[in-house]
């Protein structure tokens, strides 16, 4: 069974979110020690945003340099990993109210039509069912349905939506809220998304 671990965090040792996702992975890993890891910072090793070159050499076009044969080799590598998942687990931080760009670059490279998902006569029908999403969520203040900001959680509703589509339903977050309300609710917010994480079911 394979797991791939995601983090998008650019706070390094500080990052809430990613404190959480290693959390995750270490508690799906302790129940399933055969579970084979890969782990993919996309704050340390970016992917390019998506481009008309690159979106033609995916298509079949050749690739006119290296730098863009390399992008398309990468992307390939991103999607391949993937769908070979079993379990995917994100550490997805709020900035700006939405994902971190880097987040939003890796989906760019996995929402292929024919690979994760196609359009029928009856609409769009998702290909990347079968795999269980487990996203870590930390966000610096509350957006909850009876926050008078709710209206500006535009992270996990997109990460729904995306995973939505392309087929995925098995799909959990574990939130911590707050983070930047102070340091008690800091530490109270993370502790219980620990608590959380370690009460995963097995893989
Ligand atoms: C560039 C940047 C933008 C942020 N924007 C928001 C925001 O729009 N809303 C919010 O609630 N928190 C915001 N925050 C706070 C983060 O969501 C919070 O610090 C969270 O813990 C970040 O996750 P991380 O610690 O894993 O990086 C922002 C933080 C940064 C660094």
């Amino acid at each position: 069974m394979k797991l791939l671990h995601i983090d998008a965090s650019i706070l390094g040792a500080n990052s809430a979110s990613r404190q959480v996702s290693a959390k995750i992975v270490e508690r799906l890993k302790a129940v399933t020690p055969s579970l084979e890891v890969t782990y993919r910072d996309l704050a340390a090793a970016p992917l390019a945003h998506l481009s008309g070159t690159h979106l033609a050499a995916a298509q079949g076009a050749t690739p006119e340099s290296a730098e863009l044969q390399k992008d398309v080799a990468q992307s390939q590598a991103a999607l391949d990993e993937f769908l070979a998942a079993d379990v995917v687990v994100i550490g997805a931080p709020m900035y700006n109210f939405t994902l971190p760009t880097q987040l939003k670059a890796w989906i760019d490279r996995l929402l292929i039509a024919g690979k994760t998902f196609r359009y029928t006569a009856s609409g769009p029908e998702g290909l990347a069912g079968g795999k269980r999403v487990i996203v870590a969520l930390s966000r610096g203040g509350f957006y909850g349905p009876q926050s008078p900001t709710s209206a500006y959680e535009h992270l996990e509703s997109y990460l729904r939506t995306v995973f939505g589509f392309i087929g995925v339903t098995d799909l959990e977050f574990v939130a911590a809220d707050g983070i930047q309300i102070g340091p008690e609710q800091r530490e109270s917010a993370v502790k219980g998304a620990l608590e959380a994480a370690a009460l995963l079911r097995a893989a």
